[in-house]
């Protein structure tokens, strides 16, 4: 870390912690000069890194003004407890609503959606790297792949992994399509019909469909919007009923974007060990970290094979790819045999072209610059949402990933909301298609991946308008 870096990140911490409140001058830049023997230049770089995370505004010959304050009127949800009652209708209506394609409401500013913004991914690189790999490979990637998947890929993505205590080798890992594709080849080669899976609440909408859709009855657990699954829950449901699997997004989880603790992570690998049972994780929000290190995975706390370890490039660089991949431990043959029957291989072009970016860093000075984007988002959506907000809105306040998951006033319905805010060009994801329970409607998922702009910036101050219009309805 660069000087100014460290300057700014201790400055950052004292801006969160309160030491600096909203609206308060920093000390000048000749202070800070002075008392840390750094030049000028330096300083003022620190404040740059401040200006564009939106935690200072520079006033002209006034000097740096503190604009973030998170806690000053928006909470924190703490614990989901998933109540014992079933839901009503159907969650399918309101996804096919929410991501159906027959959107005729045009300009939408699409909080929904569950990627970054076009202008954070390198297409121009990515246009680069697809026309040389056609240009080199002479058959033009038109074969199917080993089974395992592409052998480059494998194992660029295997060096990822070398800071983890027993780090993957190419042959530990299989490629798929996307991440979703590794969930299902998880789920259908450990489960059978009529099995209970232990989930996360709130939880991701595909992975409740897709577990549905295996005749799988999802048993979702008390969740931290912090720290992720309650472990002693887990714990004492595995010791009363059978568990086919665990499943669980470790790092900046969807929706509630938290991120497990090490000690968690390595508590719960040793709960699944203890009673065999698969551990399934989707870890590809984890390379999205606003702190300094790439949180760890359970995988890496793995002794015995029990983690599925799920990712993607879908979050960090090109979801339509569908580049993915698994490192299943001592499920490894079985999800081989499930990969064979249902996909026979994945595409070959897309996989190639992602170990080529990967290589030679390409990749990781991609995500430096999504990273400091994303995290700048964050800060300003919780500055839109503290000042536009209604008073009692609790939202998270994820260290990575780009999902905010926000709890409103529990008269309000978003469910019922959807529409008027459709027609003033705004999507949102409600709560309610985050559980099978009958719970969340007073909850939404709203993505930080689109540009920050006029449009973002004004659609984002009318949803929290028409949250604050219709609680004075009530
Ligand atoms: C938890 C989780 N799993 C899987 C997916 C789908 O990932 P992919 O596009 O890599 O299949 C998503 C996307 O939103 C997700 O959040």
């Amino acid at each position: 870390m660069n000087l100014y870096e460290k300057l700014a990140k201790e400055l950052e911490k004292q801006i969160k912690n309160g030491a600096y409140q909203f609206g308060e001058r920093l000390p000048s830049v000749r202070q800070l000069h002075r008392e840390t023997s750094m030049s000028i230049s330096t300083v003022l770089q620190t404040m740059y890194l401040l200006e564009a995370k939106g935690l200072v505004e520079a006033r002209p010959k006034r000097g740096y003004f503190v604009t973030f304050s998170p806690n000053q009127n928006v909470q924190t949800p703490v614990v989901y407890r998933p109540t014992t009652k079933e839901g009503p209708g159907n969650i399918e209506d309101t996804i096919q609503q929410v991501y159906g394609e027959n959107d005729q409401h045009d300009p939408i500013t699409n909080f929904s959606i569950g990627v970054p913004s076009s202008k954070m991914l390198p297409i121009a690189r990515l246009k680069k790297i697809v026309r040389e790999t056609m240009l080199d490979l002479t058959d033009a990637c038109v074969h199917y792949e080993p089974i395992m998947g592409n052998p480059y890929l494998r194992r660029q993505v295997a060096q990822r992994t070398s800071l983890w205590e027993n780090g993957l080798s190419p042959d530990d890992l299989i490629t798929t399509n996307g991440c979703m594709n590794a969930l299902a080849l998880a789920m259908m080669a450990i489960t059978k019909k009529g099995d209970r899976i232990i989930t996360e609440s709130p939880v991701y909408f595909g992975t409740i469909q897709l577990a549905k859709s295996l005749g799988l009855h999802v048993i979702e657990m008390p969740t931290h919007s912090n720290y992720g699954l309650d472990i002693e829950e887990v714990k004492k449901t595995m010791k009363k009923i059978d568990i086919a699997a665990v499943i669980v997004v470790s790092n900046f989880s969807n929706p509630l974007g938290y991120n497990m603790s090490v000690q968690s992570k390595r508590a719960l690998v040793k709960i699944c060990t203890s009673h065999q049972v698969p551990l399934i994780e989707e870890d590809l929000y984890g390379d999205v970290f606003f702190g300094t290190e790439r949180p760890l995975p359970c995988k890496s706390f793995d002794q015995k094979g029990i983690v599925l370890w799920c990712s993607s490039v879908s979050k960090t660089l090109a979801p339509g790819y569908r580049v993915g991949w698994i490192a299943a431990g001592k499920y490894t043959d079985r999800i081989l045999k499930s990969k064979l029957y249902h996909n026979v291989s994945s595409s070959s072009l897309s996989h190639e072209v992602v170990a080529r970016f990967m290589d030679k860093g390409r990749y990781d000075n991609h995500l430096r610059q999504l990273r400091v984007a994303l995290h700048h988002n964050l800060l300003k959506y919780l500055q839109v949402i503290q000042e536009y907000f209604p008073e009692n809105t609790k939202t998270t306040f994820p260290n990575g990933g780009f999902l905010l998951w926000i709890e409103l006033d529990p008269r309000i319905d978003t469910s019922q909301l959807y529409e008027p805010a459709l027609n003033l060009g705004i999507k949102y994801a409600p709560g309610r298609m985050f559980t099978l329970r009958d719970q969340y409607k007073n909850c939404l998922r709203l993505s930080f991946g689109l540009d920050w702009n006029e449009q973002t910036a004004t659609a984002l101050t009318k949803l929290g308008l028409l949250l604050q219009h219709q609680l004075v309805s009530y």
